[in-house]
């Protein structure tokens, strides 16, 4: 694992980081290598601390920058210059006229666009030395005589400059505007050919590159302004604010501050605060302060705090469905009937024979998770009920078991998904209640030890490896992660 000069102030994070780009074969735009940082924070909470924080690095801003100046390119080929005429009037040969029409770009090349980071909310685009190609017709007119040709304008040294300041909306959603945009022309060149009185043009050459680089200059912030409002305020509204993540649960990714710029990052920060959809409640859980310095080695860092993993478990708790019920008939392999409780409750496997037996897994309480060194780990107190399963159907309560474990919770990266893999340490047993007498539980030890690896971890770990949403634009995915776990540090 690469040196990551990361120096959390208060907790460990889960840190997330993009190196490089790439294309995939669906001509998906990719960012490679997700680094996440896993923060835990109990000191200092307020009500807005983002659960969420993600930071584009100057790399991150460089690909964002490549990819949007496709869009701006195609865009600024479009300029359509108007049919443009004129008169002249020379000595002794009088008056003539001539027009230029059926103008068509045929390139707009622009060679090092580049986007920075401006204090506090914005950022500023930069195109210098682009330049254009346009080819059109020309005729003109002297008298009875008429010509016509063709004529190439080339436009040199266009620059263009354009602060794009960030913002939200009252939804959350992070708005983009030009709140600013300037273009400057050094040169345009025009280049008639055709015989007949092509020269006569040629003497006008200067008045009519003038009159078309006023044109052009005109057009090129105006496509800017309106490009960044047809398509990149649209791409931008793609993150998602509120990320469906199942039937039960979403994710809530709005903006809890508006959108900063430091020098080295534009940082965005997110509640990233699970909810249950059927009854979105108060939180019970405050969200730590997260503080920490991230690296500009990657394209976006991302920094998840433990207050996302702990909504999320309280989502799903308070849905209820954090709760297994394992029946006789889930493996061949191994029978879940009275017989195997013949060792130690010979009463129970007297009274009912060879029936089935069920057990309702719970998490009477809410599993905490927290960000260690090795990364997520978690410490579940689980109980069991386990019935005996009459045939008519009844459930007649055995035995209440009380469970501890520890588990930890490897995340990785998918797509646009955070996936998960639980694994667990040794489940130790408690007996809690009984209806049919006391036992030694440490005789059910193994019994458990292997049904619930077996049989409730691998249902666990299908749904993690589903995954969860990542706030991320259409489009974009994570090729390759890095995960950064971040011990907490002593507060300074
Ligand atoms: C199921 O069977 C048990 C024992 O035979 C009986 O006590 C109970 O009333 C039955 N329950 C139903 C719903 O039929
Ligand atoms: C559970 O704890 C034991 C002892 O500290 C440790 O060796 C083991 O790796 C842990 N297991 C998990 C899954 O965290």
């Amino acid at each position: 694992m690469p040196a990551f000069p990361t120096v959390p102030i208060r907790g460990p994070e889960v840190w997330a980081a993009l190196e490089d780009m790439a294309w995939g074969p669906d001509n998906v735009r990719k960012w490679s290598t997700l680094a996440l940082l896993a923060i835990m924070g109990t000191a200092l909470t307020a009500a807005t601390d983002p659960g969420f924080v993600a930071m584009i690095s100057q790399k991150g801003l460089d690909f964002a920058c490549q990819q949007g100046m496709v869009v701006l390119q195609e865009e600024l080929q479009t300029i359509n210059v108007p049919d443009f005429s004129g008169v002249f009037k020379i000595k002794h040969l009088g008056k003539g006229s001539y027009e230029f029409y059926s103008m068509a770009v045929n390139g707009f090349h622009i060679p090092n666009p580049e986007m920075k980071l401006q204090p506090t909310d914005s950022l500023q685009l930069s195109i210098k030395e682009a330049s254009i190609k346009i080819s059109g017709k020309w005729k003109t007119k002297k008298n009875f005589l008429k010509a016509s040709g063709n004529f190439d304008l080339s436009v040199e040294g266009v620059s263009i400059f354009a602060d794009l300041t960030l913002g939200s909306d009252p939804t959350g959603h992070i708005t983009i505007t030009c709140s600013n945009c300037d273009s400057h022309i050094d040169s345009v060149h025009i280049e008639i050919s055709g015989s007949m009185l092509g020269w006569l043009i040629r003497l006008f050459h200067r008045k009519i590159e003038t009159s078309l680089k006023n044109i052009i200059y005109k057009k090129i912030c105006k496509i800017v302004r309106n490009s960044v409002s047809s398509k990149l305020q649209p791409y931008v509204k793609t993150l998602p604010v509120v990320a469906r993540v199942d039937d039960v649960t979403s994710i809530d990714y709005s903006l809890v501050a508006p959108m900063i710029t430091t020098n080295q990052f534009l940082k965005g920060q997110l509640k990233g605060q699970f909810f249950w959809r059927g009854h979105r409640g108060p939180s019970p859980i405050d969200p730590p302060e997260m503080k920490f310095v991230p690296s500009n080695d990657y394209m976006l860092c991302m920094a998840i705090s433990d207050y996302f993993f702990n909504t999320a478990v309280f989502a799903y708790q308070e849905s209820g469905t954090l709760k297994i019920s394992l029946g006789n008939r889930l493996d061949t392999r191994f029978k879940l009937n009275t017989d195997f409780l013949k060792p130690f409750l010979p009463k129970v496997a007297k009274m009912f024979p060879s029936m089935g037996v069920q057990l309702l897994i719970t998490a009477p309480s809410t599993p905490h998770l927290s960000i260690q060194p090795s990364g997520l780990s978690l410490n579940p107190k689980l109980e069991t009920q386990a019935f005996v399963v009459l045939p008519n159907a009844t459930l007649v309560p055995l035995f209440l078991l009380g469970m501890k474990t520890n588990a930890s919770l490897d995340v990785d990266a998918e797509e646009n998904r955070l996936i998960g893999e639980m694994k667990l340490g040794r489940l130790l047993l408690e007996l809690k209640r009984s209806n049919f007498g006391s036992f030694k539980v440490k005789l059910l030890e193994d019994v458990i030890n292997y049904l619930i690896p077996t049989m409730v971890l691998p249902k666990i770990n299908e749904r993690l490896r589903r995954g969860f949403p990542l706030p991320l634009p259409a489009g974009i995915q994570v090729i390759n992660f890095v995960f950064y776990s971040y011990q907490e540090f002593p507060v300074a």
